[in-house]
């Protein structure tokens, strides 16, 4: 089929990449003429396990192209995605400018049917926002299109993008239109040889969807978070805890790692803004609120640690990190748990040394160049000169390190581990102090 996608943005990429390995063509436009010319080079500008393969035998099959210019494009699809940012604004809601931006560009040009397709995280309304700004432009150019526009929420982490694109668990299409339906179906056909994992529901219900599936598991964290956080008062292992709530197949093992906060481009964003989103139906959303309330204090609970470890005496002390990333296999470094602690360390007057695998350049790009940052090309760089190490990505390099090391580096041999990687009674029969979250047992 011929596909249009609007944004080259993660959703985007890993989309369009997929769609063409599945045999269709497809054309990525975006605005940003550089990231088009880097993408036609192969040139990847995000870091995605499987991406770069898949863009560049694609591109060179003739099956992927990558343009500025919108008006071939939408001549060229029958399915024109909208996979464009939606950042939030002032007060958390999602800022629909992007989308409403590509939505009118769209109805300029449309000259036969096609249907159009919200994939960006968008509130619940937003398709018939979108259908009406193309209706606009179309009724100012005085033509009459028939289209359709469907919402299609997408579910990748980043990280596993590319296999949750390829190998879907779920794919939600909220549409009442037949025509579209029919499109879409064919479309994703390729994605369910075996079993058929369409969900079909109306527009507003695939919209809610997409806002409940990211709350339901940032309240995962969130609860176990502050079981965490009971635990440490009442001297229980949340570890343990959580291996015995987890076999209950009601609860699962998935998303109940408590931990230095959740981060992200998609949870923090998208509790926030479904909280907005329900204020503004005039319901207030209580649950939300806590979650994020807790979150928040979670993301500073590192810093306690070593605050109240060191006695409240930071000024000149280094604090080494492992991790900067929002999480492991990635580079992104939005709402990072890393940046609220070397921001609160840095305001106490210590220093950072911090390793990660991937996020040192966006860490840089960020920070800039500055005397209390320096990143280091090696984990255990990272520990020259430093008084203590604190986890903060859970990247498997740092699952099992080399503890003697750390003790003989550190200037005061102590771990601060905001993933729970670390078996404590093993990491204090190496001679150093353990912290990590919830551990109370172990305190
Ligand atoms: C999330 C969802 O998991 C995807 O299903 C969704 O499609 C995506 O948002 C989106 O809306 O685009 P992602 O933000 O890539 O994906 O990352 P996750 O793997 O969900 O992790 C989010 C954060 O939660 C990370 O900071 C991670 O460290 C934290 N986390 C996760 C925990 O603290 N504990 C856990 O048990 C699991």
């Amino acid at each position: 089929m011929k596909v249009t996608i609007f944004g080259t943005g993660y959703v985007g990429l890993v989309t369009g990449a997929c769609l063409a390995e599945m045999g269709n063509h497809v054309v990525c436009v975006d605005i940003d003429a550089g990231k088009v010319e880097r993408l036609k080079q192969g040139d990847i500008p995000i870091y995605e396990p499987g991406l770069e393969p898949l863009v560049k035998g694609n591109f060179a099959e003739g099956r992927l192209a990558f343009t500025t210019d919108a008006t071939p494009a939408i001549v060229h699809g029958d399915i024109i995605f909208i996979a464009v940012g939606t950042p939030p604004d002032e007060d958390g809601s999602a800022d629909l400018q992007y989308v409403l931006a590509v939505a009118r560009t769209i109805g300029r040009q449309l000259d036969r049917y096609a249907v159009v397709v919200n994939k960006s995280t968008v509130p619940v309304g937003t398709a018939d926002r979108v259908r009406q700004a193309i209706a606009e432009e179309l009724t100012a150019r005085g033509v009459t299109v028939d289209y359709d526009v469907v919402s299609n929420p997408e579910f990748l982490k980043e990280g596993d993008a590319v296999e949750d694109c390829l190998r879907p668990d779920r794919i939600v299409i909220g549409s009442d239109s037949p025509r579209a339906i029919a499109a879409m179906r064919k479309l994703y056909a390729p994605f369910n040889r075996n079993h058929d994992r369409t969900v079909l529901m109306d527009v507003r219900s695939a919209e809610l969807t997409k806002y409940a599936a990211n709350a339901m598991l940032a309240t995962k964290i969130s609860f176990m978070n502050e079981i965490a956080n009971i635990a440490e008062r009442v001297g229980a292992d949340v570890e343990l805890v959580r291996q015995g709530i987890g076999s209950d197949p009601r609860i699962g093992y998935h998303f109940i790692y408590p931990g230095a906060g959740y981060g992200g481009s998609c949870f923090p964003k998208d509790v926030q803004a479904l909280e907005r989103t329900a204020h503004a139906h005039g319901y207030e959303a209580r649950l939300l609120g806590a979650v994020e309330q807790v979150n928040h204090e979670q993301k500073a609970k590192l810093f306690e640690l070593i605050q109240r470890h060191f006695g409240g005496q930071l000024a000149g002390k280094t604090i080494a990190l492992w991790g900067l990333a929002f999480k492991p296999n990635t580079d992104d470094m939005r709402e990072a748990s890393s940046r609220r602690l070397m921001e609160m360390l840095w305001a106490a007057g210590a220093r950072v040394r911090a390793f990660d695998p991937e996020a040192a350049e966006e860490t840089r790009r960020i920070y800039g160049d500055r005397g209390d940052l320096v990143l280091c090309e090696h984990p255990y760089d990272a520990l020259d000169g430093a008084d203590a190490l604190a986890i903060v990505t859970e990247w498997k390099a740092f699952r099992s390190p080399d503890f003697a090391r750390i003790r003989g580096t550190l200037a005061t041999p102590v771990i601060f581990d905001g993933r729970n990687l670390y078996d404590p009674a093993a990491v204090e029969e190496a001679g150093l102090a353990y912290y990590g979250i919830g551990r109370g047992r172990s305190l």
